[in-house]
């Protein structure tokens, strides 16, 4: 039985892709990277050493020396879907707070960051046996992908998980902040110049809005089977 040594998938925030992404990794079991913790990871690094996030110059240079680490989850039992190390230091959850959400989607707009990410995420691209979940994984990360997914959900119904997400970390913003939020991030990340959330040409659409994470994951299994080389 053949499957394909990489399976990208893009989509906008809160869409569901991690959790699809994780289960599938699971199923298969393959490497679970969920690069947008990359670029959260900049952000935070960013944050930490006082360096302003306008100052494109400085936060590319941090992005080049900084050491990010993206390991599964071993036997910590708090609900993550894998560790983050940033300079062998766990940031996981860190990088999940307000702080690191406002500011990520210009961070990762700068180039030089995101050429610096990009090397990194293709070297475990190369490794092969990988779900790699993003923006830009079917576009410019792993163009050569054999299985590409685009997952999406309503506006709505994203910002409602996110909130649900929000209030078991105990930070308790409102559902229409959340909404803004989702909104501003989605036109900041669409609209950028380099590599904008697109679905690729050969990417499967798949809406999960109104679909049980389980009923998609079967259905992607299936892709899975018939789209390797
Ligand atoms: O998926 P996420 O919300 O953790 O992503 C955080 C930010 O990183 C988001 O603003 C989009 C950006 N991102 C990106 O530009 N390219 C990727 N491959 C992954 C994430």
């Amino acid at each position: 039985m053949c499957l394909p040594e990489v399976i990208a998938i893009d989509g906008p925030s809160a869409s569901g892709k991690s959790t699809i992404g994780h289960m599938l990794a699971q199923a298969l079991g393959y490497l679970f990277l969920d690069t947008g913790s990359m670029y959260r990871a900049v952000t935070l690094a960013a944050l930490q050493a006082n360096i302003d996030v306008m100052d494109e110059t400085a936060v590319t240079q941090l992005a080049r020396q900084i050491d990010i680490d993206i390991q599964p989850p071993g036997n910590m039992q708090d609900g993550r879907l894998y560790t983050v190390l940033l300079n062998g230091k766990d940031v996981t959850w860190e990088l999940r707070s307000p702080a690191v959400d406002t500011h990520v989607s210009l961070i990762s707009s700068y180039p030089g960051v995101r050429e610096e990410m990009v090397l990194h995420q293709r070297q475990y691209g190369q490794r092969g046996h990988v779900v790699m979940v993003g923006r830009d994984i079917g576009t410019v990360v792993m163009p050569d992908a054999p299985l590409k997914l685009y997952i999406t959900a309503s506006p709505a119904e994203r910002a409602r998980r996110r909130w649900l997400d929000r209030q078991k970390q105990g930070h308790n913003t409102d559902y229409e902040t959340i909404l803004a939020d989702v909104l501003r991030r989605d036109e900041i990340d669409s609209n950028r110049k380099h590599s904008p959330l697109r679905p690729a040409e050969d990417a499967i659409l798949i809406d999960t809005t109104q679909k049980p994470a389980e009923t998609i994951l079967q259905e992607i299994l299936e892709l899975a089977h018939t789209h390797c080389r």
